[in-house]
């Protein structure tokens, strides 16, 4: 997407150790008129596949996923959440997350009451790196019998492993900008998707 990768080349900053920065529009400050064109693709990406609820993860997710949802018909938006809340349901489907970045596990869990096995479910989230976020939300989705409809992603790190490994199972995956390379010296180099 011509917009994102724009953006990215204009306000992104490559950090050691493969890591983007985008606070500016993504992360911290959110650009509303880049996320509404963000939706508006993944909703064109998706189109006549009946969605009918989005599934992404705390925090960053979020956003991202309830501009999307707009272009949708009635289609509410799902997140795992990270952290247990005294108000969380008893009844939760969990799932075990590793994250590289952080090196740590963590659980995310999604009430029972909103994961239903008519439900056709697109998945959505910033970043996709190792793929483990992903993972976890598919499992949540196969616990409640629900059906998986496809992946949509901001910013794919192309150097890393999870585009392929989702890719590999035949998941429809789309990400709208996908960074083959990147280095604080040479920049980025963003895969054509345009063919
Ligand atoms: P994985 O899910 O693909 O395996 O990724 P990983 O554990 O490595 O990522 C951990 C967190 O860091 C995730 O956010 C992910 O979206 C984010 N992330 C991964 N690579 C980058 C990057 O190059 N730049 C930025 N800005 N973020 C990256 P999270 O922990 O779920 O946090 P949140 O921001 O959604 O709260
Ligand atoms: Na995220
Ligand atoms: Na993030």
């Amino acid at each position: 997407m011509e917009l994102l990768e724009k953006k990215i080349r204009q306000e992104g900053r490559v950090k050691g150790q493969g890591i983007l920065k985008v606070d500016s529009f993504l992360n911290h400050q959110l650009d509303v008129e880049l996320f509404e064109e963000m939706g508006k693709a993944f909703a064109k990406r998706f189109a006549g596949e009946g969605v009918n609820k989005i599934l992404t993860i705390e925090t960053s997710g979020i956003a991202i996923a309830t501009s999307t949802a707009r272009y949708f018909d009635y289609c509410p938006v799902v997140f795992g959440k990270k952290y247990v809340s005294l108000n969380l349901d008893e009844e939760i489907y969990s799932s075990d997350v590793y994250s590289y970045t952080k090196q740590q596990a963590y659980k995310i869990m999604v009430s029972k009451k909103y994961l239903n096995p008519t439900d056709r479910i697109l998945i959505i989230d910033d970043f996709l790196a190792n793929g483990k976020a992903v993972e976890a939300l598919i499992d949540l989705i196969n616990q409640a019998g629900a059906t998986l409809v496809g992946v949509g992603i901001a910013i794919e790190k192309g150097f890393q492993d999870g585009g392929a490994i989702i890719r590999q199972q035949g998941i429809a995956l789309e990400s709208l900008a996908i960074i083959d390379d990147m280095s604080e010296e040479k920049g980025i180099t963003f895969r054509d998707q345009s063919g």
